[in-house]
C-alpha cells in the first residue's frame, strides 16, 4: 500500500530519475537552464530540447512548482467549499506539477490533459505521472499556444509558469483560451515583480471575460497595490533535494518559493474576508498583520493578547493565509 504523500511519492519518482546519471552532469544540465531561462524569452522553439534538459528541470524546479500551484489552490479550494473539479487541463503543464498539484488538492480521479509543445517534457511528464494512480490516465498532448489555441470545456484550467514564456499576445490568447473553456482558472507565476504584473494582466482578463477572483483577492475590484512600489506575491516551502544542494550550495533542508497567482471562477465562490499579504510580525503579546481587504483597500491590524482566541489565531496566522481564519469559505 502506498501511504507516501503526493508530495512524497513526486519527491521519490523524480529522484529516480537521476539515477545513472553523474550529479555532476545533473548539476551542469540545471546551470545550463537557469542560463536560459535568464536569457530572453519568449523563445520560438521549446527550450526543454531533450530528455536530459527536461530530467533536470522537473528535479530542480518541479517541486517548487508542485508546491505553489498547490498553495495556490488551497486558497481556491477554501473558497469553493463542497465544489470539485469533474475535468482539468492544464496548459503548457509541461512535466505536469499542476496535474500534481491538482491531485494534491482533490481527491479521486478526473479526465486530465496536460498540453505544451515540448514532446520530451510531456514524454517525461507521462514517466513520472505513472508513480501516481490518480494520474495514469492522464493525455499528455501536444500543442502550442498561440492565437489559434482553443481548449476543450473543463471545469479547470491551470496556466503554470508560463505566461513569462510568452509573447504578449500569446499570454492574452491563452488565457481567453482558458476563460472560454472553463469554470475556474487558476494562474500562477514565480513571485517577483513582472510574475505578478503578468497575473494581474491575466486577472484582468478573466473578469472581463465575466469571471470573480476567489484568490488570492478579497475582492474583484482593482489591485490596491501600487505598481513599482510593492508586488503580491506568497511563499510556498519546498523541501531541497541533494540536486539543489548542489546547484546552489548551502545545506539548508528546505527553501521558500516565491509565486503570485490568480485563482478566478464563474462558479459561485466565497473569498476570503481579507488575506494576509506579508510575512506576520510577532512581538510581544501582539501580531501585526497586513491584510488586503474586501473593500478593496490594503489595511494593518494590530491584534493584541486582549483579544483573545483571535490574538492565538493571529499568532499561528501565515503569510498568504486567509483572515480571520474561520471567515474562509463561510
Ligand atoms: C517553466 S515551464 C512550466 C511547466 C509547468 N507548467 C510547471 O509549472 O512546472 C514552461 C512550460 O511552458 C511550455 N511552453 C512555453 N511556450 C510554449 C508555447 N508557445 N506553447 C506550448 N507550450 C509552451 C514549455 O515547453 C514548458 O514546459
Amino acid at each position: 500500500m502506498n501511504e507516501l504523500s503526493p508530495a512524497e511519492t513526486l519527491r521519490a519518482a523524480l529522484a529516480g530519475l537521476l539515477d545513472g546519471l553523474p550529479a555532476r552532469q545533473a548539476a551542469g544540465a540545471v546551470e545550463r537552464l537557469i542560463a536560459t531561462y535568464r536569457g530572453t524569452t519568449p523563445t520560438d522553439a521549446p527550450i526543454l530540447r531533450d530528455r536530459a534538459d527536461v530530467a533536470a528541470y522537473a528535479a530542480y524546479r518541479m517541486p517548487a512548482t508542485f508546491e505553489a500551484v498547490r498553495s495556490a489552490l488551497a486558497a481556491f479550494a477554501a473558497a469553493t467549499p463542497g465544489w470539485e473539479p469533474a475535468g482539468h487541463v492544464d496548459v503548457g503543464g509541461g512535466t505536469g506539477a499542476a496535474t500534481w498539484a491538482v491531485s494534491a488538492t482533490w481527491d479521486g480521479t478526473r479526465p486530465v490533459t496536460v498540453l505544451d509543445w515540448a514532446e520530451p517534457a510531456l514524454a517525461l511528464g507521462r514517466e513520472i505521472a505513472a508513480a501516481r494512480p490518480e494520474l495514469r490516465e492522464a493525455r499528455w498532448q501536444r500543442a502550442r499556444i498561440g492565437a489559434a489555441l482553443t481548449l476543450d470545456p473543463a471545469d479547470l484550467v491551470t496556466v503554470s509558469y508560463v505566461l513569462g514564456e510568452l509573447a504578449e499576445a500569446d499570454r492574452a490568447a491563452v488565457v481567453d483560451a482558458a476563460a472560454q473553456a472553463a469554470r475556474a482558472v487558476v494562474v500562477v507565476e514565480p513571485g517577483t515583480p513582472d510574475g505578478y504584473a503578468r497575473v494581474l494582466a491575466a486577472r484582468d482578463r478573466l473578469i472581463a471575460a465575466g469571471f470573480r477572483v476567489a484568490a488570492p483577492c478579497p475582492h474583484s475590484g482593482a489591485c490596491p497595490v501600487v505598481p513599482g512600489t510593492d508586488w503580491c506575491h506568497f511563499s510556498a516551502r519546498v523541501s531541497r533535494s541533494s540536486l539543489h544542494r548542489q546547484v546552489k550550495g548551502g545545506s539548508l533542508a528546505y527553501e521558500d518559493e516565491k509565486f503570485a497567482y490568480v485563482a478566478a471562477t464563474r462558479l459561485p465562490a466565497a473569498p476570503a474576508a481579507a488575506r494576509v499579504v506579508r510575512k506576520p510580525q510577532i512581538r510581544k503579546g501582539q501580531v501585526l498583520l497586513e491584510l488586503c481587504e474586501a473593500d478593496g483597500g490594503l489595511a494593518r491590524q494590530t491584534v493584541t493578547k486582549r483579544h483573545g482566541t483571535l490574538y492565538r489565531a493571529a499568532r499561528d496566522a501565515d503569510w498568504g493565509d486567509a483572515w480571520p481564519p474561520e471567515a474562509e469559505g463561510a
